[in-house]
């Protein structure tokens, strides 16, 4: 059986890594979320304080960003990937609202980019892949097999990240969300480096009106045409 390459970009909070994750289950593929490399960098920016550095010497940081390893590892209880800095599951530490709110302007930094673009493109795509992120079918793999790009209304993508982290125990704000997925689509879509945009042969999706199962049905169509060619 052919084995492919599905690139998932689009907005912030859009589900993108829930719908990857039950594509990759569901075809046995690997599944990878690359904003979780960017979310660890700036784990690692707040946990070294290291945001000065990062504004005034870019190479420096860089140096000492490339003797810390961050890698994915499979867990066989979830079937999925997690990500790992150091050796220690940072999947809970990456998703706080204080990573996300400065997350989008180091993944803005070029030089940061380009690391993370290496290590994602390293990843051996022979078992199948599902990749999500920003610039996946743009930049990462231009050449992915399906590109999908996923979009829904500001006030259902904060309402549903907001139920997410009520759930966790977190105290946040709806406010405070709705104003941080703004943000990150505005500095996502306008930066000049691997800016996000919908690439001409991206299958659009609108998910405000449907379920993750409405979802994954309408994906998997796309997905077993394409394994039929
Ligand atoms: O998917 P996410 O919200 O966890 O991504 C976190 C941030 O990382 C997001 O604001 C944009 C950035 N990102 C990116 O620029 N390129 C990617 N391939 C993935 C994420």
């Amino acid at each position: 059986m052919k084995k492919l390459t599905i690139a998932i970009d689009g907005h912030a909070s859009t589900g993108k890594s829930s719908i990857a994750k039950k594509l990759a289950i569901k075809y046995g593929y690997i599944y990878i979320n690359s904003g979780s490399m960017y979310r660890a960098v700036t784990l690692y920016v707040i946990q070294n304080n290291l945001l000065l550095l990062l504004k005034s010497d870019i190479d420096l940081f860089i140096k000492k960003l490339s003797s810390t390893s961050i890698h994915f590892k499979f867990n066989d209880n979830d079937l999925i990937s997690e990500i790992y800095m150091n050796n220690i599951n940072i999947e809970q530490q990456i998703n706080t609202l204080e990573v996300s709110e400065m997350v989008s302007e180091i993944a803005a930094i070029p030089e940061i980019r380009r690391e993370m673009v290496k290590l994602q493109r390293n990843i051996d795509r022979n078992m199948g892949v599902v990749m999500d992120g920003r610039d996946i079918g743009s930049v990462v793999f231009p050449d992915a097999d399906i590109k999908l790009f996923l979009t829904a209304s500001d006030s259902v993508r904060a309402k549903r990240r907001f139920d997410e982290m009520i759930l966790k125990g977190e105290s946040v704000k709806y406010e405070s969300i709705l104003n941080n997925i703004k943000n990150r689509d505005k500095l996502d879509s306008s930066r000049l480096d691997s800016p996000l945009v919908i690439e001409k042969d991206a299958f659009l999706i609108d998910n405000s009106n449907m379920t993750i199962n409405d979802q994954l049905e309408v994906i998997s169509n796309i997905i077993d045409k394409k394994l039929l060619n």
